[in-house]
Protein backbone atom coordinates (compact mmCIF):
# COMPACT_ATOMS: atom_id res chain seq x y z
CA UNK A 1 0.00 0.00 0.00
CA UNK A 2 1.14 3.49 -0.90
CA UNK A 3 1.70 5.76 2.04
CA UNK A 4 -0.66 8.78 2.12
CA UNK A 5 2.12 11.33 0.96
CA UNK A 6 1.71 9.26 -2.17
CA UNK A 7 -1.81 9.06 -2.20
CA UNK A 8 -2.16 12.51 -1.91
CA UNK A 9 0.23 13.23 -4.68
CA UNK A 10 -1.66 11.17 -7.42
CA UNK A 11 -4.68 13.29 -6.85
CA UNK A 12 -2.18 16.53 -6.70
CA UNK A 13 -2.25 17.53 -2.82
CA UNK A 14 0.68 17.64 -0.63
CA UNK A 15 0.34 15.86 2.89
CA UNK A 16 3.29 15.64 5.11
CA UNK A 17 3.50 15.63 8.80
CA UNK A 18 5.53 17.78 12.03
CA UNK A 19 8.62 16.32 12.30
CA UNK A 20 10.99 15.71 15.76
CA UNK A 21 14.56 15.72 14.55
CA UNK A 22 15.51 13.23 17.49
CA UNK A 23 13.38 10.70 16.71
CA UNK A 24 14.12 10.89 13.23
CA UNK A 25 17.71 10.18 13.82
CA UNK A 26 17.23 7.18 16.34
CA UNK A 27 14.06 5.70 16.29
CA UNK A 28 13.93 3.13 13.00
CA UNK A 29 9.98 2.85 13.80
CA UNK A 30 9.73 7.02 13.24
CA UNK A 31 11.60 7.48 10.37
CA UNK A 32 10.06 4.30 8.70
CA UNK A 33 6.46 6.31 8.88
CA UNK A 34 7.85 9.43 7.72
CA UNK A 35 9.69 7.52 4.76
CA UNK A 36 6.19 6.38 3.53
CA UNK A 37 3.47 8.79 4.85
CA UNK A 38 4.92 12.07 4.81
CA UNK A 39 5.43 14.01 1.61
CA UNK A 40 6.65 17.31 3.35
CA UNK A 41 7.67 17.80 6.60
CA UNK A 42 7.39 20.68 9.46
CA UNK A 43 9.78 20.81 12.42
CA UNK A 44 7.78 20.70 15.75
CA UNK A 45 10.50 22.56 17.43
CA UNK A 46 13.71 23.17 15.40
CA UNK A 47 12.78 26.00 13.40
CA UNK A 48 11.32 28.34 16.47
CA UNK A 49 13.43 31.20 18.15
CA UNK A 50 14.33 29.12 20.90
CA UNK A 51 15.82 26.41 19.18
CA UNK A 52 17.57 28.44 16.44
CA UNK A 53 18.98 31.48 18.86
CA UNK A 54 18.88 30.35 22.37
CA UNK A 55 21.71 32.84 22.86
CA UNK A 56 21.89 36.82 20.97
CA UNK A 57 23.78 35.94 18.35
CA UNK A 58 24.46 32.40 18.72
CA UNK A 59 22.63 30.49 16.23
CA UNK A 60 22.31 26.65 16.79
CA UNK A 61 21.23 25.47 13.17
CA UNK A 62 21.98 21.88 13.90
CA UNK A 63 18.91 20.62 14.69
CA UNK A 64 16.97 22.20 11.84
CA UNK A 65 19.78 20.68 9.67
CA UNK A 66 19.03 17.12 10.69
CA UNK A 67 15.45 17.69 9.37
CA UNK A 68 16.89 19.45 6.13
CA UNK A 69 19.52 16.87 5.40
CA UNK A 70 16.95 13.89 5.97
CA UNK A 71 14.37 15.33 3.86
CA UNK A 72 17.20 16.81 1.18
CA UNK A 73 18.16 13.33 0.40
CA UNK A 74 14.50 12.22 -0.06
CA UNK A 75 13.55 15.38 -2.32
CA UNK A 76 11.04 16.29 0.19
CA UNK A 77 10.34 19.76 0.88
CA UNK A 78 10.46 21.91 4.42
CA UNK A 79 8.25 24.09 5.89
CA UNK A 80 9.58 26.60 8.28
CA UNK A 81 7.59 27.13 11.64
CA UNK A 82 7.45 30.01 12.66
CA UNK A 83 9.51 33.40 13.08
CA UNK A 84 7.55 35.58 15.07
CA UNK A 85 5.19 33.90 17.61
CA UNK A 86 4.76 34.90 21.42
CA UNK A 87 5.56 31.33 22.57
CA UNK A 88 9.40 29.99 22.65
CA UNK A 89 10.85 33.27 23.05
CA UNK A 90 14.10 32.83 24.75
CA UNK A 91 14.65 34.35 27.89
CA UNK A 92 17.05 36.95 26.41
CA UNK A 93 14.99 38.27 23.28
CA UNK A 94 11.98 39.07 25.81
CA UNK A 95 14.71 41.29 27.69
CA UNK A 96 15.60 42.97 24.54
CA UNK A 97 11.54 43.07 23.47
CA UNK A 98 11.00 45.10 26.39
CA UNK A 99 13.80 48.00 25.49
CA UNK A 100 11.14 49.01 23.19
CA UNK A 101 10.78 49.72 19.65
CA UNK A 102 14.62 50.33 17.56
CA UNK A 103 15.64 47.17 19.77
CA UNK A 104 13.38 44.88 18.54
CA UNK A 105 13.34 46.15 15.36
CA UNK A 106 17.03 44.95 15.17
CA UNK A 107 16.35 41.75 16.90
CA UNK A 108 13.85 40.47 14.30
CA UNK A 109 16.09 41.54 11.56
CA UNK A 110 19.02 39.77 12.73
CA UNK A 111 17.16 36.76 13.05
CA UNK A 112 15.40 36.86 10.09
CA UNK A 113 18.68 37.48 8.18
CA UNK A 114 20.59 34.10 9.56
CA UNK A 115 17.46 31.98 9.87
CA UNK A 116 16.17 32.98 6.04
CA UNK A 117 19.46 32.99 4.75
CA UNK A 118 20.06 29.28 5.76
CA UNK A 119 16.70 27.94 4.79
CA UNK A 120 17.28 29.51 1.58
CA UNK A 121 16.07 27.08 -1.63
CA UNK A 122 15.03 24.03 1.04
CA UNK A 123 12.35 25.71 2.58
CA UNK A 124 10.07 27.62 0.49
CA UNK A 125 7.27 28.27 2.84
CA UNK A 126 7.58 29.91 6.16
CA UNK A 127 4.92 30.74 9.28
CA UNK A 128 6.03 34.21 9.17
CA UNK A 129 3.61 35.06 11.98
CA UNK A 130 2.10 32.37 14.20
CA UNK A 131 -1.23 33.17 16.51
CA UNK A 132 -1.51 37.23 16.27
CA UNK A 133 -5.11 36.80 16.72
CA UNK A 134 -6.57 36.92 20.16
CA UNK A 135 -9.26 34.49 21.31
CA UNK A 136 -12.74 36.57 21.91
CA UNK A 137 -13.56 37.44 25.95
CA UNK A 138 -15.94 34.83 27.30
CA UNK A 139 -14.02 31.79 24.98
CA UNK A 140 -12.25 28.60 26.55
CA UNK A 141 -9.27 30.46 26.79
CA UNK A 142 -9.50 34.15 26.62
CA UNK A 143 -7.25 36.21 25.68
CA UNK A 144 -6.49 40.08 26.64
CA UNK A 145 -5.09 42.04 23.78
CA UNK A 146 -5.78 45.40 22.20
CA UNK A 147 -8.32 44.87 20.08
CA UNK A 148 -8.59 41.99 18.55
CA UNK A 149 -5.29 40.81 18.39
CA UNK A 150 -3.36 38.47 21.18
CA UNK A 151 -0.93 40.72 23.42
CA UNK A 152 2.64 39.35 22.56
CA UNK A 153 5.97 40.76 23.83
CA UNK A 154 6.27 41.74 19.71
CA UNK A 155 2.92 43.32 19.74
CA UNK A 156 4.48 45.15 23.31
CA UNK A 157 7.54 46.39 21.60
CA UNK A 158 6.05 47.41 18.01
CA UNK A 159 2.32 48.07 18.31
CA UNK A 160 -0.19 46.08 16.05
CA UNK A 161 2.13 47.07 13.31
CA UNK A 162 4.59 44.16 13.78
CA UNK A 163 2.77 42.00 11.88
CA UNK A 164 3.36 44.01 8.92
CA UNK A 165 7.17 44.52 9.94
CA UNK A 166 7.46 40.81 9.73
CA UNK A 167 5.98 40.17 6.70
CA UNK A 168 7.67 42.98 4.61
CA UNK A 169 11.11 41.66 6.40
CA UNK A 170 10.57 38.44 5.23
CA UNK A 171 9.50 39.41 1.80
CA UNK A 172 12.59 41.88 1.42
CA UNK A 173 15.08 39.05 2.67
CA UNK A 174 13.53 36.38 -0.01
CA UNK A 175 11.27 37.28 -2.33
CA UNK A 176 10.54 33.61 -3.38
CA UNK A 177 9.19 32.70 -0.31
CA UNK A 178 5.58 32.10 0.44
CA UNK A 179 5.09 33.94 3.32
CA UNK A 180 2.15 32.34 5.85
CA UNK A 181 0.19 33.65 8.30
CA UNK A 182 -0.87 30.65 10.71
CA UNK A 183 -3.69 30.15 13.00
CA UNK A 184 -5.37 28.34 14.83
CA UNK A 185 -9.32 28.13 16.76
CA UNK A 186 -10.94 28.99 13.22
CA UNK A 187 -12.38 25.92 12.31
CA UNK A 188 -15.58 25.12 14.54
CA UNK A 189 -18.66 25.60 14.46
CA UNK A 190 -18.63 27.41 18.17
CA UNK A 191 -19.82 31.36 18.64
CA UNK A 192 -15.91 31.60 19.54
CA UNK A 193 -14.56 30.27 16.39
CA UNK A 194 -16.62 32.00 14.40
CA UNK A 195 -15.76 35.15 16.13
CA UNK A 196 -12.28 34.36 15.58
CA UNK A 197 -13.29 33.57 11.90
CA UNK A 198 -14.46 37.47 11.44
CA UNK A 199 -11.43 38.42 13.74
CA UNK A 200 -8.64 36.22 11.17
CA UNK A 201 -10.81 38.19 7.88
CA UNK A 202 -10.26 41.63 9.18
CA UNK A 203 -6.77 41.17 10.11
CA UNK A 204 -5.85 39.88 6.57
CA UNK A 205 -7.95 42.47 4.83
CA UNK A 206 -6.37 45.06 6.27
CA UNK A 207 -3.10 43.95 5.89
CA UNK A 208 -3.42 42.94 2.34
CA UNK A 209 -5.20 46.42 1.76
CA UNK A 210 -2.02 48.37 3.20
CA UNK A 211 0.15 46.01 0.62
CA UNK A 212 1.47 43.74 3.02
CA UNK A 213 3.08 40.56 1.57
CA UNK A 214 0.67 37.80 2.73
CA UNK A 215 0.70 34.80 0.33
CA UNK A 216 -0.92 32.27 2.11
CA UNK A 217 -3.17 31.22 5.65
CA UNK A 218 -2.25 28.31 7.83
CA UNK A 219 -5.19 26.73 9.67
CA UNK A 220 -3.85 24.76 11.79
CA UNK A 221 -6.45 22.74 12.82
CA UNK A 222 -6.17 21.31 16.35
CA UNK A 223 -9.71 20.15 16.48
CA UNK A 224 -11.81 18.44 19.11
CA UNK A 225 -14.41 15.46 19.26
CA UNK A 226 -16.23 17.86 21.94
CA UNK A 227 -16.94 21.16 19.36
CA UNK A 228 -19.18 20.90 16.92
CA UNK A 229 -18.10 20.79 13.19
CA UNK A 230 -20.31 21.98 10.41
CA UNK A 231 -18.64 21.92 7.00
CA UNK A 232 -21.10 24.98 5.79
CA UNK A 233 -19.49 28.15 7.89
CA UNK A 234 -15.91 26.37 7.59
CA UNK A 235 -16.37 26.12 3.51
CA UNK A 236 -17.51 29.62 3.28
CA UNK A 237 -14.68 31.15 5.84
CA UNK A 238 -12.43 29.07 2.78
CA UNK A 239 -14.23 30.63 0.09
CA UNK A 240 -13.70 34.88 1.44
CA UNK A 241 -9.98 33.62 2.10
CA UNK A 242 -9.26 32.39 -1.62
CA UNK A 243 -11.67 35.50 -2.86
CA UNK A 244 -8.83 37.75 -1.56
CA UNK A 245 -6.39 35.73 -3.08
CA UNK A 246 -4.48 33.41 -0.46
CA UNK A 247 -3.39 30.38 -0.75
CA UNK A 248 -4.75 28.35 2.16
CA UNK A 249 -3.28 25.46 3.89
CA UNK A 250 -4.07 23.25 6.86
CA UNK A 251 -1.04 22.96 9.06
CA UNK A 252 -1.45 21.27 12.38
CA UNK A 253 -4.33 18.87 11.81
CA UNK A 254 -4.67 16.33 15.20
CA UNK A 255 -7.98 15.32 17.03
CA UNK A 256 -8.66 15.97 20.72
CA UNK A 257 -10.60 13.64 21.90
CA UNK A 258 -13.52 14.30 24.66
CA UNK A 259 -12.55 13.90 27.98
CA UNK A 260 -15.18 10.85 28.42
CA UNK A 261 -13.85 9.14 25.23
CA UNK A 262 -16.51 6.14 24.97
CA UNK A 263 -15.18 2.83 25.84
CA UNK A 264 -13.89 0.84 23.20
CA UNK A 265 -11.16 1.90 20.59
CA UNK A 266 -13.06 0.71 17.43
CA UNK A 267 -15.48 3.35 18.64
CA UNK A 268 -13.44 6.35 19.33
CA UNK A 269 -11.26 5.52 15.89
CA UNK A 270 -14.57 6.05 13.94
CA UNK A 271 -15.66 9.31 15.42
CA UNK A 272 -12.12 10.46 15.28
CA UNK A 273 -11.83 9.72 11.72
CA UNK A 274 -15.63 10.71 10.88
CA UNK A 275 -14.61 13.65 12.01
CA UNK A 276 -11.28 14.02 10.28
CA UNK A 277 -12.73 12.96 6.89
CA UNK A 278 -15.80 15.64 7.03
CA UNK A 279 -13.52 18.40 8.17
CA UNK A 280 -10.49 17.47 5.04
CA UNK A 281 -13.47 17.27 2.61
CA UNK A 282 -14.50 20.48 2.85
CA UNK A 283 -11.25 21.94 2.94
CA UNK A 284 -10.25 20.39 0.02
CA UNK A 285 -13.31 21.22 -1.61
CA UNK A 286 -12.35 24.70 -0.64
CA UNK A 287 -9.27 24.76 -2.48
CA UNK A 288 -7.09 23.41 -0.02
CA UNK A 289 -3.70 21.51 -1.37
CA UNK A 290 -1.56 20.98 1.16
CA UNK A 291 -2.59 19.05 4.47
CA UNK A 292 -0.24 18.50 7.20
CA UNK A 293 -0.75 16.62 10.81
CA UNK A 294 0.70 17.17 13.86
CA UNK A 295 2.70 14.31 13.69
CA UNK A 296 2.14 10.75 12.36
CA UNK A 297 1.57 8.89 14.96
CA UNK A 298 -0.08 9.00 18.82
CA UNK A 299 3.05 7.73 20.26
CA UNK A 300 4.53 10.60 19.88
CA UNK A 301 1.66 13.50 19.75
CA UNK A 302 2.00 16.61 21.86
CA UNK A 303 -1.73 15.51 22.47
CA UNK A 304 0.13 12.87 24.94
CA UNK A 305 2.67 14.73 26.29
CA UNK A 306 1.02 18.02 27.44
CA UNK A 307 -0.44 17.22 30.69
CA UNK A 308 -3.30 19.80 30.60
CA UNK A 309 -4.70 17.72 27.00
CA UNK A 310 -4.24 13.95 28.66
CA UNK A 311 -7.54 12.27 28.63
CA UNK A 312 -8.93 12.22 32.24
CA UNK A 313 -7.59 8.23 32.73
CA UNK A 314 -4.45 9.00 31.38
CA UNK A 315 -5.03 7.43 28.14
CA UNK A 316 -3.70 8.78 25.37
CA UNK A 317 -5.86 11.05 22.72
CA UNK A 318 -6.37 9.02 19.52
CA UNK A 319 -5.92 12.17 17.05
CA UNK A 320 -3.22 11.25 14.44
CA UNK A 321 -3.07 8.56 11.49
CA UNK A 322 -0.96 6.24 13.19
CA UNK A 323 -1.43 4.66 16.47
CA UNK A 324 0.74 4.10 19.24
CA UNK A 325 2.26 0.80 17.50
CA UNK A 326 2.55 2.20 14.11
CA UNK A 327 -0.33 0.74 12.83
CA UNK A 328 -2.62 2.37 10.48
CA UNK A 329 -6.05 3.74 12.03
CA UNK A 330 -9.42 4.66 10.22
CA UNK A 331 -8.26 8.21 10.89
CA UNK A 332 -5.86 6.95 7.99
CA UNK A 333 -8.02 5.40 5.85
CA UNK A 334 -10.21 8.59 6.00
CA UNK A 335 -7.42 10.77 4.83
CA UNK A 336 -6.96 8.40 2.32
CA UNK A 337 -10.28 8.36 1.02
CA UNK A 338 -10.69 12.05 1.29
CA UNK A 339 -7.82 12.82 -1.00
C1 LIG B 1 3.90 22.51 20.12
C2 LIG B 1 4.78 21.28 20.11
O1 LIG B 1 4.11 20.22 19.50
C3 LIG B 1 5.14 20.92 21.52
O2 LIG B 1 6.04 19.84 21.52
C4 LIG B 1 5.73 22.12 22.23
O3 LIG B 1 5.88 21.84 23.56
C5 LIG B 1 4.84 23.32 22.12
O4 LIG B 1 4.53 23.57 20.78
N1 LIG B 1 0.50 25.38 17.66
C6 LIG B 1 1.74 25.56 17.07
C7 LIG B 1 2.82 24.60 17.35
O5 LIG B 1 1.89 26.43 16.20
O6 LIG B 1 4.08 25.20 17.27
C8 LIG B 1 2.64 23.95 18.68
O7 LIG B 1 3.62 22.92 18.82
C9 LIG B 1 1.25 23.36 18.80
C10 LIG B 1 0.22 24.43 18.69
Amino acid sequence: LPGLGALARSRGITFGAAVQGQLLETEPDYQRAFETEAAILVPEWEAKWSALQPQEGRFDTAPLDSILRWAQSRARPVRGHALVWHNDIPGWAQAALAEGRHRAMAVMAAHFDRVLAHGRGQIRDWDVVNEPVANPPGSDVPQAGPGELRDTPWLRALGPGYIDIAFRMARERDPTLRLTLNEYGVEEDTPDAAEKRRRLLSLLRSLLSRGVPVDAVGIQAHLQMARPFRPAPFAAFLAELRQMGLAVLITELDMRETQEAPPGLAVRDTMVAERTHAFVATALEGGVRTVLTWGLSDRHSWLASDAGVMLRDGRTHRGLPLDEEWRRKPMWEALARAF
